[in-house]
């Protein structure tokens, strides 16, 4: 016994040092309503700016409504993964009503940004594969490079002249596939890809590309439809609920034969529960709503760009911002 090690001192000792570091995560309650811009924290009342849904639509009545009616018409759950018996018609039904809106082949559900992150990207690479992805990019795209086993070379950030070079070295390796990944605005600093010049290289080196819209969508591009709307020649272009719409999940507009081929090699599509009729009722109603949200886009943007001037006018750096997302920026390392 005397020299049994415990096999719990690895977690109080990555706490200790989290902490030494002033790293350590904890989680606070908050008190909600139906605002999307209040929270009261510890009795005192804030305006959030912190949280993704961008156009208030968590508490929207016509998703809280739809959703309602979905739940009360289908239940509260799907009961299994789509390949089982969870495929409900709703659940093809929106999948056609999203690849007609955003004008895609095919479009594919799946139940958060980070489970289609980490499910797709292992599908279209393997051990074999190499993955270039932008410096800057989500955490989940990380993990599912990661998962992938591809090997993964990180290009500096929105520098396509580094991306190109990575592109030219790769031909002379003998990979069996390329994917490029980015964002069409990046989660952190709030700015933004060159989607253009994302398709005209991954067109000129036959790379897949993947582009995840998460932050765009709902707010930028036309009637808020995202960046990597009207766009030829990406490969996946990755679309959240979570944020603008308000509710919850995700999903990939893509070419037909590519979602027959994530049908069969996603794992998170195969292998997990499908989405739950009430928040396919709530990302129904979002879908109808935030193409007619031009007015409220434009009040957004305007907000926006008066807090960044009035945050940059107080001497403090918001990195690339050029979106929503303003990051206030107090230390660089
Ligand atoms: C760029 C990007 N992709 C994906 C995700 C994950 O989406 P979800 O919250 O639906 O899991 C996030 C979350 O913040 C994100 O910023």
């Amino acid at each position: 016994m005397g020299n049994k090690k415990n096999k719990s001192a690895f977690i109080s000792d990555a706490l200790d040092q989290r902490k030494r570091e002033h790293r350590f995560r904890s989680l606070s309650d908050i008190e909600v309503d139906s605002s999307s811009v209040k929270i009261i924290f510890e009795e005192k009342e804030y305006i959030n700016f912190s949280s993704n849904d961008y156009l208030g639509l968590r508490s929207h009545p016509d998703l809280i409504k739809r959703s309602n009616e979905f739940a009360s018409k289908y239940g509260v759950g799907s009961g299994a993964s789509r390949l089982v018996t969870g495929n409900f018609s709703i659940h093809t039904d929106l999948e056609n009503k999203l690849a007609k809106i955003f004008d895609g082949e095919a479009a594919i559900l799946f139940n958060s940004g980070f489970q289609a992150n980490t499910s797709i990207l292992p599908a279209v690479a393997d051990r074999n594969s190499l993955i270039l992805a932008d410096k800057k990019i989500h955490n989940s795209l990380i993990q599912g490079s990661l998962l992938s086993r591809a090997t993964l070379k990180r290009f500096d950030h929105n520098n396509y002249d580094d991306l190109e070079q990575c592109l030219i070295d790769a031909e002379k390796g003998s990979y069996n596939r390329i994917s490029i990944v980015s964002e069409t605005v990046f989660s952190m600093d709030g700015d933004r890809n060159d989607i253009d010049r994302l398709i005209e290289l991954s067109n000129k080196y036959d790379a897949l590309l993947y582009s995840d819209d998460a932050h765009a969508l709902g707010v930028l591009g036309s009637h808020g439809l995202g960046l990597n709307y009207g766009k030829e020649g990406i490969d996946i272009s990755l679309g959240t609920f979570g944020k603008s719409f308000g509710s919850f999940g995700a999903f990939a507009l893509c070419s037909q034969e590519m979602k027959d081929y994530l049908i069969n090699f996603a794992s998170g599509f195969i292998y997990s529960t499908a989405l739950p009729p009430n928040v396919i009722g709530a990302i129904d109603a979002g879908l109808d709503l935030i193409p007619t949200l031009d007015k409220e886009r434009d009040q957004l943007l305007n907000n926006v760009s008066y807090l960044r001037n009035q945050i940059q006018q107080l001497g403090l750096e918001t990195a690339g911002s050029d979106s929503q997302i303003i990051p206030v920026v107090t230390e660089r390392k």
